[in-house]
């Protein structure tokens, strides 16, 4: 917490005390922090001059800001009309499912950050799914759960071998 803090003080430094630095304070903190907390939000605040409302409304109208801390792995379903064609939606609910997350939200052990996305331009290999930004296509529930298993390992360190079940 306190690396937090540490962090915060040292980009409320870099600009001065007017309203018009509130979305480069937004940035930077999210570029640092990988989201902005409601500690960050009320700070930037503060340093800004500006209503905590304005700042959560700037910060809630583009959408590449985070309030909510992401996981060690970010998955992306693509809702795009070739992917949904494709079962998209059903592969979306299917990860809900194994990982035990909403759409949106982060697993409790703070692993996976599931979301859904439009097209990434792949529609030609649908159905698509962005792990850590890697694209795989065609993608199964078998496979899913294969690189799902994977990455767990990956993060605990296990090095076991995936399985042909
Ligand atoms: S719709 Fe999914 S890649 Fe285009």
């Amino acid at each position: 917490m306190s690396d937090q803090v540490n962090i915060m003080e040292e980009i409320i430094g870099r600009y001065p005390r007017k309203p018009e630095y509130l979305i480069f304070l937004l940035q930077d903190v999210q570029a640092d922090l990988g989201y902005i907390s409601k500690e960050a939000m009320q700070l930037i605040a503060e340093h800004a001059d500006v209503p905590i409302t304005q700042a959560y409304s700037v910060a809630t109208f583009y959408q590449s800001f985070r309030l909510e801390p992401k996981g060690e792995h970010e998955v992306r379903v693509c809702l795009g009309t070739a992917c949904h064609l494709k079962g998209g939606q059903r592969i979306l609910e299917d990860l809900e499912r194994k990982l035990d997350v909403a759409t949106g939200a982060t697993t409790e052990d703070m692993m996976f950050t599931l979301n859904s996305v439009n097209c990434v331009g792949a529609c030609a290999l649908s159905p698509v799914v962005l792990f850590d930004g890697k694209y795989e296509t065609n993608i199964t529930s078998s496979r899913i759960e294969k690189i799902l298993k994977q990455l767990k390992n990956d993060q605990t360190g296990n090095s076991e071998e995936e399985t042909n079940d």
